[in-house]
């Protein structure tokens, strides 16, 4: 037996069946566009700076376990109790309390597929029973068969990633009122879309929704998110999180993003004004485009022969990273293997993708 066999014989055999999750590359390098994971192209703002600065003069001591302050603070920006507040090491480490709490072997827990593919790992990682909902007709969310299949606890992706499109909110509340387990909605691109269903937690004790910091609040690297639902389901959350989930640092950073709400305002505009161009000049082009209220576009590109499919899209984003442009291909599905998914960056990084597909079209 080799050493790899022998320590692979002592482990847990539902670790060993886990297939990990691939994150999108994170390249370090200068000279890169990087348009792959949705990051802000734009700095956190200084108050937030200057608030992890001080912080830093504090870092031998613990961080507030609940993170009592973030929390509060939270909850004043959407009008909630503390209580209805969780902080999680970004909205990934609420997303795997939930399935922690709320999914085992026969308790199941499902996902729209494609959608966000790390909570099928958190599934697996945790032998929870796992059960993906296909789309009948692209991104058009299937209400009745989410309500029909027997889950315990239901992710749905809101704005819906890789699409970047929003369900309509009639249909969540339908959803809601209507599914017997504990729906999240997972609102990880909800600053983009300006609308968020948090309104609903009056209505529904059993609604989570998750937001993150690591998108609209350019704080991708410090890992902050959060859950918000009613205090019976945080209670539970609480139970099993870590002690000391968020450190100092993010602890004192999500504070003075909220408190600089205004800046934030500010990049979300850009971000949603150079995305509803692009998005216009891509159909310009013929291309199809779905209408994303994210920070990235799903976008079908068609070749200058008026080709499109599998062929043509990873003939793009081989041309892509070939001249250091880095964007995401999904090709493990029919609904995605056509498209390319696109972070919206600065207008300086979209002058150069926009200049690359150009020659890749001219076939420079
Ligand atoms: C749909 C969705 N949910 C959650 C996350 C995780 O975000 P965080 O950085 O807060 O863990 C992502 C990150 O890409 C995402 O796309």
């Amino acid at each position: 037996m080799s050493v790899g066999e022998e320590i692979s014989s002592l482990a847990s055999p539902k670790v060993l069946e886990v297939a990990p999750y691939v994150p999108g590359a994170q390249i370090n390098e200068a000279g890169w566009v990087k348009l792959n994971t949705n990051e802000s192209p734009y700095p956190a703002s200084p108050m937030v700076i200057d608030a992890a600065q001080a912080e830093l003069d504090r870092v031998a001591l613990y961080p507030d376990p609940p993170a009592r302050r973030l929390r509060e603070r939270i909850a004043k920006h959407w009008g909630l109790s503390a209580e209805q507040v969780i902080a999680g090491n970004g909205s990934d480490d609420v997303l795997n309390l939930l399935i922690r709490v709320f999914s085992d072997a026969d308790r199941t827990v499902g996902a729209m597929e494609p959608s966000y593919s790390l909570y099928p790992v958190l599934a697996a990682c945790n032998g929870s029973n796992w059960k993906s909902v296909p789309f009948e007709q692209p991104f058009r969310l299937p209400v009745d068969q989410i309500v029909a299949g027997g889950f315990n606890l239901f992710f749905l992706t809101c704005p819906h990633a890789p699409s970047g499109v929003v369900f309509p909110r009639a249909e969540i509340e339908e959803l809601a009122e209507r599914f017997q387990g504990i729906l999240v909605v997972d609102e990880a691109y909800g600053d983009f879309a300006g609308e968020s269903v948090i309104s609903l937690l009056k209505r529904f004790p059993r609604l989570v929704v998750t937001r993150t910091f690591s998108k609209s609040f350019g704080l991708a690297g410090l890992r902050i998110g959060y859950g918000v639902s009613s205090p019976e389901v945080i209670g539970l959350l609480d139970r099993i999180r870590d002690s000391y989930n968020l450190d100092r640092v993010a602890q004192a950073a999500g504070i003075a993003a909220l408190d600089d709400w205004g800046y934030y305002e500010a990049t979300i505009g850009k971000t949603c004004y150079v995305r509803d161009f692009y998005r216009n000049e891509f159909e310009n082009l013929g291309w199809d485009v779905y209408p994303s209220q994210a920070n990235f576009l799903f976008v079908r590109p068609q070749n200058n022969e008026g080709e499109f499919g599998p062929e043509v899209a990873e003939s793009l984003f081989k041309h892509l990273k070939e001249n250091r442009v880095l964007v995401r291909y999904f090709a493990s599905h029919a609904l995605t293997r056509d498209f390319l998914r696109i972070s919206i960056g600065d207008e300086d990084q979209m002058l150069v993708l926009w200049d690359t597909i150009t020659r890749w079209l001219s076939n420079e």
